[in-house]
């Protein structure tokens, strides 16, 4: 290669990427000098950047250090560059963004005063040493092999705990085969839908209200959607039986985001023998059924027919939505498919860290986090209620048995929206029936409290917060009869 054509990865401490080829000028050193010129105007070398010692880049580019010597003092003089005493040589030029492009944005992540959005885990619980611990074992013991491709439906130990953990803690029928691993329950709904779209199924019924990112994976999929009211005992199922050439019902049994309601008994015998008649597959959103308070666990649906049930669940409430952990149990009928899917959308979750959470389950150090998180999620839901009944004795409060959120039925929209601005103004996040999208046609309105992720310190302040924020806002609101 002669030097007029020269791509070279300056290898020696620090990879960078220098093409000189295309640079204009005579001379190697103005080639060289204008290659850089073009990367840091261009953008390519962000301010910061370090560059590579001139003897490293000298050996890599095979021309003198003498050379290199006098194209860094050229552009340092220029002020392209900036050498730092007994440091390295680093860009110190900032180029405009290039025409067309769209400005970079940092993600709007507001920071709230006091995060009483619902749904989320407190991330200040996060089990950090028991995750450290397992992450520490499992990079020990792991075989190198770990470090290459995995399997698409995940590893086969954690599939073992998990398998062992959902029958025993959750009432699953479940076998490690039976296994997919996912990065939560979002992606597996997507695997599912898209599973039974290229089988021609593309009819799905969801609940109304539900998340308004569910639908959207569901549609993306390339399904028609049949919203199905809910009340207090769940999903209204009677009237999925009018549901013309539905393939695919998605449900929240065990508590109903974002009602809290809980699927009737009844209804649960109804739905699974709907959907064995007709040949439909329900995908049950297990979301946060490690969290229930008063009364037994419910089982779920998956336990009662294995068959008919496409079991999803995350470890987006018990550990943190962050870790991007989730599974799903699949019925024979649809596995290879949904595996297939896992493959096609990105081949397989970190192995490092499905191991390392196989061995939070095998030590019982995961178990253990879900019952203290448990408790403490449950003081803290009875501070919630007792300061919200004491203080605004007109609200209703609902959807306490269980999860990390409740719902206070607001009159109508406008109730809804002033409230969730007043406590804005206060610098708490709180999410609205209504402004969360959580319904497509219209429905009542009403305030969603999460008492999760406030941290444990701030938590009894947060609580004051709310009910003072809410203190002109709520007080005529009519008592609400108990329906949603
Ligand atoms: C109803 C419902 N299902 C599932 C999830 C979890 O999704 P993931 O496992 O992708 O984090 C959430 C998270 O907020 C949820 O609200």
């Amino acid at each position: 290669m002669t030097n007029s054509r020269r791509k070279e990865w300056a290898t020696s401490g620090i990879d960078l990427f220098l093409d000189f080829s295309r640079a204009a000028g005579p001379r190697l050193r103005a080639r060289i000098e204008n290659g850089f010129r073009e990367a840091i105007r261009t953008g390519r070398l962000r301010r910061g950047t370090q560059l590579p010692p001139t003897r490293a880049l000298a050996q890599d580019l095979g021309v003198s250090r003498g050379t290199l010597l006098e194209v860094y003092a050229q552009l340092a003089a220029e002020g392209w560059i900036a050498g730092r005493r007994g440091s390295s040589t680093v860009v110190a030029f900032d180029a405009d963004p290039p025409r067309g492009a769209t400005p970079i944005r940092a993600p709007s992540l507001v920071r709230w005063r006091f995060d009483l959005r619902p749904g989320r885990p407190d991330p200040s619980s996060f089990p950090r040493m028991e995750w450290l611990r397992a992450l520490r074992r499992a990079l020990a013991s792991a075989p190198n092999e770990a470090f290459g491709y995995g399997s698409p439906q995940g590893q086969v130990s954690l599939r073992i705990e998990l398998a062992g953990y959902l029958s025993r803690a959750r009432g699953l029928h479940a076998v490690p085969d039976d296994l997919l691993i996912t990065t939560g329950f979002t992606q597996g709904l997507g695997l599912v839908a898209r599973s039974l779209a290229a089988r021609g199924i593309r009819r799905t019924a969801m609940e109304e209200p539900s998340m308004h990112l569910h639908r959207s994976i569901v549609r993306a999929a390339g399904h028609e959607l049949v919203l199905i009211p809910v009340d207090s005992d769940g999903m209204r199922v009677e009237q999925l039986e009018h549901g013309d050439g539905v393939g695919m019902v998605v449900l929240t049994p065990n508590r109903q985001h974002p009602t809290g309601a809980t699927l009737s008994a009844p209804r649960r015998s109804r739905l699974l023998a709907w959907a064995r008649a007709t040949g439909t597959l329900i995908v049950e959103d297990d979301y946060d059924g490690e969290f229930r308070y008063d009364r037994r666990p419910i089982g779920p649906l998956q336990g009662l027919d294995p068959g008919v049930v496409v079991y999803g669940g995350t470890a987006s409430k018990t550990l943190a939505p962050g870790v991007r952990i989730g599974w799903l149990v699949l019925p024979e009928s649809i596995r290879q498919d949904g595996i297939l899917q896992k493959e096609l959308a990105d081949w397989h979750n970190s192995t490092l860290e499905q191991l390392a959470f196989a061995e939070m389950l095998r030590t019982g150090a995961y178990d253990r986090h879900i019952r203290r998180m448990r408790l403490r999620y449950r003081r803290r839901r009875d501070t919630v209620i007792l300061a919200l009944t004491t203080n605004h004795p007109t609200l209703v409060v609902k959807g306490t048995e269980a999860g990390l959120n409740l719902l206070i039925p607001a009159p109508d929209a406008s109730a809804e929206a002033a409230a969730i601005a007043a406590a804005s103004a206060a610098g708490i996040g709180l999410d609205g029936l209504i402004l969360g999208g959580y319904y497509e046609s219209p429905g009542p309105a009403g305030l969603l409290v999460g008492y999760g992720a406030t941290p444990q310190h701030a938590f009894r302040a947060s609580v004051e917060a709310l009910i003072l924020a809410l203190s002109d806002v709520v007080s005529d609101w009519p008592l609400l009869a108990k329906q949603t």
